[in-house]
């Protein structure tokens, strides 16, 4: 009588374990009824891009959200590896920044269009006196980065704009930039960003030392709009550009641009994924860097953190297996 009830103990106990593992790979083991809901709004079709074959989590919520950044970062490992590719030892300030945005949602909740199409503007300087604003409209998503300006280019990249991926030196600081139905997503690159959008989001002052250039000394966007991009979307773009494990002594490590960060992002959001506006001029130092302002080519060959060749060799990638369109073509 005892060995059978040994026996029935010991069973549960294995189909405990067996079902705890089962639900933690699927990562529904950390879900909240919260979450479920969040999540399921990611992907509600039926077919998978083919795009998804690059990414090890394709539905993963692309946001971090106060109630469960942590959890999920011990299951994406995101844990194991510093900003900008993890929150390793950087916790505590993604939690402090957190705390002062008030939603982590993707969509809006009257947004029920599945199967998004969307489109990412880069910011080359190929848009210039193109007339594709009306084409760029048309998508359900339109994803823009940085101070790439809508306001007087509406011709070549039109007027509107789902999310805008941003960092401090990198974010529109006057407001007439300012976007109502935007939402803008903080890709951190090293905790004092983090800080920086804390301090502005509780009224502080920022101190100018730290950053790569002059920062932001204000924020435009209200704190409703503001996200932070999951850093485990930065990694996923710095394994598909094959940047190295480790960069020798005297290299300095280099980063995706936030262009490429962006078309990962879609691919975490997105059925279908158009491009418009990435194309470097290398032949043509002198040629202009963006649609807008003066800055030309020459910045760009001379920039040591990031790898252009790397990531035109993706670009062609992917654009040849069709998992994106470039828009610029047609
Ligand atoms: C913002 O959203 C409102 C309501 O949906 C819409 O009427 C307006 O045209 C949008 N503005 C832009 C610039 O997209
Ligand atoms: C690149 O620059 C060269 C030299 O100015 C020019 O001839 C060429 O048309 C440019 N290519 C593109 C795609 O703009
Ligand atoms: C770019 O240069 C042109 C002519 O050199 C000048 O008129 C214009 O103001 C400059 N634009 C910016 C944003 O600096
Ligand atoms: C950039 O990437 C290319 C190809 O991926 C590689 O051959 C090259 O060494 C890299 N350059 C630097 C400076 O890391
Ligand atoms: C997109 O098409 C344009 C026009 O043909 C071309 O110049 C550009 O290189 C293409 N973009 C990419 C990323 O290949």
């Amino acid at each position: 009588m005892r060995a059978y009830h040994v026996a029935i103990f010991l069973s549960g106990v294995f189909l405990y374990y067996v079902l705890h593992c089962m639900l933690w790979g699927a990562n529904i083991y950390w879900m909240t009824p919260v979450d479920m809901k969040r999540r399921n709004k990611i992907q509600p079709c039926l077919s998978e891009p083919a795009f998804a074959s690059l990414l090890r989590y394709p539905q993963l919520h692309p946001f971090l959200c106060t109630s469960d950044f942590k959890a999920l970062a011990s299951v994406y490992g995101s844990n194991k590896y510093d900003l900008p590719y993890g929150m390793k030892s950087s916790e505590d300030t993604f939690q402090t920044a957190l705390s002062h945005l008030e939603s982590c949602e993707l969509f809006d909740e009257s947004d029920n269009v599945p199967c998004k199409r969307c489109v990412v503007v880069g910011n080359g300087g190929i848009l210039k006196n193109t007339m594709l604003g009306e084409k760029i409209d048309s998508y359900d998503v339109i994803i823009r980065m940085n101070n790439g300006p809508v306001l007087g280019y509406e011709k070549e990249v039109g007027r509107r704009t789902t999310f805008r991926l941003f960092y401090p030196e990198s974010v529109f600081s006057d407001p007439i930039h300012y976007e109502p139905n935007v939402t803008a997503i903080l890709t951190a690159f090293k905790p004092l960003d983090l800080k920086w959008l804390s301090e502005l989001l509780i009224g502080g002052k920022i101190n100018s030392k730290g950053f790569w250039k002059k920062p932001a000394l204000q924020l435009i966007y209200k704190p409703y709009q503001i996200r932070i991009l999951d850093p485990y979307i930065i990694r996923t773009a710095y394994n598909l550009l094959k940047f190295p494990e480790v960069f020798p002594r005297n290299v300095k490590p280099k980063h995706p641009t936030t262009g490429i960060i962006a078309i990962i992002f879609a691919f975490h959001i997105c059925h279908e994924v158009h491009i418009a506006g990435f194309k470097y001029n290398f032949s043509d130092s002198g040629s202009l860097l963006h649609y807008y302002g003066n800055t030309t080519m020459s910045l760009m060959s001379k920039n040591v953190y990031h790898n252009v060749t790397a990531e035109q060799t993706f670009l062609k990638d992917i654009l040849e297996k069709n998992y994106v369109i470039n828009l610029t073509q047609e």
